[in-house]
């Protein structure tokens, strides 16, 4: 049955492609590319530039959507919710304005073996910087990180964990409320990356009691170049500025200037409206949909993908063998055969798949190879796109297999 929501993305309609690479950056639905549209249309403007009513309705609809993101991860305040980049924008800004700031010499970092660059080079740099250490969680045979790593390594010396929510690599769901709780009785902050799993599940972030969590519009519908960064008000309203500008000042004098307030203290300079109104826009798609039918379709195909994926001998799976601690990406290799080969055959049959690091080379040196394919779903996918996967797979496989050495 093909599935009636990919009707709801153009790109899905117009390209005889099978996307599987919505780890890397999702499709946009029509309703998502109609809101940009009309926004340029009807309300373009600056936000809090002008005391015009074009300018007060821009601002309007881009703070709305702040308040609207806010509900939609349960921050207990509107003004928790900053616009960035994207999540590696966020990340940075955390690491040089809490990083920075409040690290000493000897105090540790820590985060996992499993984070993607973003949320592992800014701090290489702080911890080199302020002297302090960075320390990694490891994980286990069965791509898990388990509590007798976490106790290990969060430690009365650890003043920031970073931990991603679910691998961009191997799909692992990680376990980051009894993170959080631990590292909190340890006296650490935790900066939870969202980026890979709140496409896919109810992020809450009272409940998970997050003190930062970030992630990047476009990997959840919505246009590219958009992130958010949450963070508590009371860790916020104590951190400098990242970057320096028009709209996060109050006064500025010839030698000294004093801030904004939230959140326009971390809001240098004109903002990514249409990316704003995009992200509210994906908001809406995602919650007429609701988590759990998203979950429902995600479950069945990505089950049926484990399975289907595992037939194929010629084929190494990298994920955890607990199928409820997975979501959203599946990495392989043809044994023998260059994951951008594979890739490349894959695209001959319209298979679309990343190929690569995927911004993680520490993990993937970890585990013991330099690349992987990696096939990333969502909720327009459906089994046939699965049938495809194997269909070209098996087709690269029958290419290469008498080049493979036994
Ligand atoms: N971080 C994105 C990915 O994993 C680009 O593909």
């Amino acid at each position: 049955m093909v599935n009636e929501i990919k009707k709801d993305f153009p790109i899905l309609e117009n390209r005889n492609i099978t996307y599987l690479d919505s780890g890397a950056t999702t499709q946009k639905p029509q309703q998502v590319i109609n809101a940009v549209e009309e926004f340029y249309k009807k309300f373009n403007a600056n936000p809090h530039r002008g005391a015009y009513t074009l300018s007060m309705e821009a601002t309007e609809y881009y703070e709305n959507t702040r308040t609207k993101i806010a509900k939609f991860i349960n921050a207990k305040h509107r003004e928790e919710i900053i616009f960035s980049k994207n999540a590696t924008e966020s990340l940075n800004l955390i690491a040089y304005s809490y990083g920075m700031d409040k690290l000493k010499k000897d105090d540790e970092v820590v985060i996992s073996i499993m984070e993607h660059h973003s949320n592992l080079v800014p701090w290489q740099k702080v911890t080199k910087q302020t002297g302090s250490k960075l320390n990694y969680m490891y994980m286990n045979e069965k791509f898990e990180i388990s509590d007798e790593e976490i106790e290990n390594k969060i430690t009365d010396k650890t003043k920031i964990v970073g931990i991603t929510h679910v691998s961009n690599v191997l799909g692992t769901i990680n376990n980051v409320k009894k993170i959080i709780k631990y590292a909190h009785k340890k006296g650490a902050v935790v900066v939870v990356d969202a980026s890979q799993s709140i496409p896919h599940m109810k992020i809450d972030v009272q409940d998970l009691d997050a003190d930062f969590l970030v992630f990047s519009g476009h990997k959840m519908l919505a246009p590219l170049g958009i992130g958010v960064l949450y963070g508590k008000k009371e860790i916020l309203n104590n951190m400098t500025p990242f970057l320096m500008g028009g709209d996060m000042i109050e006064y500025v004098y010839e030698q000294d200037t004093t801030f904004a307030p939230l959140p326009n203290k971390f809001e240098a300079g004109t903002q990514n409206v249409e990316g704003v109104i995009g992200l509210g826009s994906a908001i809406d798609y995602i919650e007429s949909i609701g988590y759990d039918k998203i979950q429902e379709i995600e479950n069945e195909v990505i089950s049926y993908a484990r399975q289907e994926l595992s037939k194929l001998d010629y084929l190494t799976l990298y994920l955890t063998p607990n199928e409820q601690n997975h979501s959203g990406v599946i990495s392989f290799n043809i044994n023998g055969v260059h994951p951008h080969d594979v890739a490349s055959i894959l695209d001959a049959e319209g298979v679309c798949v990343r190929s690569g690091n995927h911004c993680a080379q520490p993990l993937l040196r970890f585990i013991g190879i330099d690349s992987t394919c990696r096939a990333s779903f969502y909720f327009y996918n459906t089994k046939e796109d699965v049938d495809k996967l194997v269909a070209a797979l098996n087709k690269s496989y029958e290419m290469f297999k008498k080049y493979i050495e036994k």
